[in-house]
């Protein structure tokens, strides 16, 4: 074992390799031995079209360890090889992959030792396909592939070049060294979050007033996104209720889009199952027209418009009330007597943090990329944050969450 320059992150890691049928398997018994060159106990799986290719005989005398290819054999220290496995790993590498175990893994299929791994597992997967042009070009396939990563896997784009069916084109397996610098750079990132489900609200809500109008606030969504991305960086699963706002959706996050607190809620508690971890990052209306004119509103014969408001439903403080073992941090934008405020909230809404920012401040609060912070928690303590980009923000929040959900390894 030795420790190679930019893999550092794969010592003393496990990886579980899982190889598919497919021509390429050659070139994963490169990427075993690189993987454990860096360090990396590395344990193989294979299909049985793998084993077609390659004999297991060969990546067990470079790992050391068994390949496990019958669901129904048990290791040889009795344990369920899947189950096993499973939970052993840090990191489950699929290389090659198949058009098959894609399609498999997305549609949640599991009658293989590899699909019934994949499925067990609470490991970040990283899926490095290789496979003719035309199947790779397939929507079906494409469309599997951004399910594995709205579910928080990470995929691998095969190289363009001469396949092994005498085509031309994209589907080739990348480099060896290319795949363990991938596994490594993900093993790389923290994995403070995983097994984690985080429920992130963000931006705005708009409430109509008629067919062209609408009631809003300057939230741009800026504090939420950056919530969501991180939180995917530090290995969570992350459920994205956004309100109307420009930005793209992050990376390996599953995002609703809705209009108005009423669809906020309803989308909120859709989801709230799921969620261990709740983060109510949106600048929800606290009150809308209490009647939404069906037709556009004239200005004929009338000076003044005045405007009936009703209160809509206080989402967090439903979510607080229900929380049950869920983590729950609300925010506290205020214009004054801030952490008074914040600590009233953090309390009447049953949190267990409270981010309080006093939007006056130049360099906080809706539309900047930064952001200033206090840190309030159910134990009293107070952490006041200087001004940071919202995405380190975003990564001092998640980070003080994990530290209260208990201790949890770093990667
Ligand atoms: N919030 C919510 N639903 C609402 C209003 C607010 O879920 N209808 C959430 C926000 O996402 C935020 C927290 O509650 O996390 C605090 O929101 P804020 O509007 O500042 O507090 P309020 O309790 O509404 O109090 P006030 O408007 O009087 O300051």
């Amino acid at each position: 074992m030795m420790d190679v320059p930019g893999l550092q992150a794969l010592r003393g890691k496990t990886v579980v390799l899982g190889v598919c049928g497919g021509i390429a398997v050659y070139k994963a018994v490169e990427v075993m031995r690189l993987l454990i060159h860096a360090g990396a106990e590395v344990f193989a799986v294979m299909t049985e079209s793998a084993q077609r290719f390659v004999t297991p005989l060969t990546f067990e005398t470079l790992s050391k360890h068994p390949v496990y290819t019958d669901m129904f054999e048990l290791l040889p220290d009795g344990g369920i090889g899947h189950i096993a496995l499973a939970e052993r790993a840090d990191l489950v590498l699929v290389a090659p992959a198949t058009a098959n175990m894609i399609g498999k893994a997305a549609g949640g299929i599991a009658d293989d030792p590899l699909s019934t791994l994949l499925v067990t597992t609470k490991a970040r997967v990283l899926w490095a396909p290789a496979m003719n042009v035309n199947m790779w070009e397939n929507p079906l396939v494409q469309e599997n592939l951004r399910k594995l990563e709205r579910h928080g896997a990470c995929v691998l784009e095969p190289d363009t070049g001469m396949l092994a069916c005498g085509r031309e084109g994209k589907g080739k397996f990348p480099a060896p060294e290319k795949v363990v610098a991938k596994t490594a750079e993900l093993l790389g990132e923290s994995a403070l979050l995983r097994g984690e489900t985080v429920l992130v609200s963000a931006g705005p809500t708009w409430e109509r007033i008629d067919p062209v109008r609408f009631v809003g606030n300057f939230s741009s969504g800026k504090m939420g996104y950056a919530l969501a991305r991180q939180a995917v960086k530090l290995g969570a699963k992350v459920l994205l209720v956004s309100g109307p706002v420009a930005l793209e959706a992050p990376e390996g996050v599953r995002r609703v889009m809705v209009e108005s607190a009423f669809e906020m809620r309803q989308a909120v508690l859709d989801w709230i199952d799921e969620a261990s971890i709740v983060i109510m990052a949106a600048a929800v209306a606290d009150y809308r027209p209490a009647r939404v004119a069906p037709q556009k509103i004239k200005k004929e014969g009338s000076e003044a418009l005045v405007l009936e408001l009703e209160r809509t439903a206080d989402i967090l403080g439903e979510v607080g009330t229900r929380k049950g073992s869920r983590f729950v941090v609300g925010f506290a934008a205020e214009s004054e007597n801030l952490l008074e405020n914040a600590r009233r909230k953090l309390r009447e809404k049953h949190l267990d943090l409270i981010v309080a920012n006093d939007i006056t401040q130049p360099g906080a609060g809706f539309g900047s990329t930064t952001n200033i912070v206090t840190l309030l928690d159910r134990d009293g303590t107070v952490e006041e944050l200087p001004c940071l980009d919202k995405e380190e923000v975003a990564c001092r929040i998640l980070e003080r969450v994990s530290a209260m959900r208990g201790t949890r390894e770093l990667c």
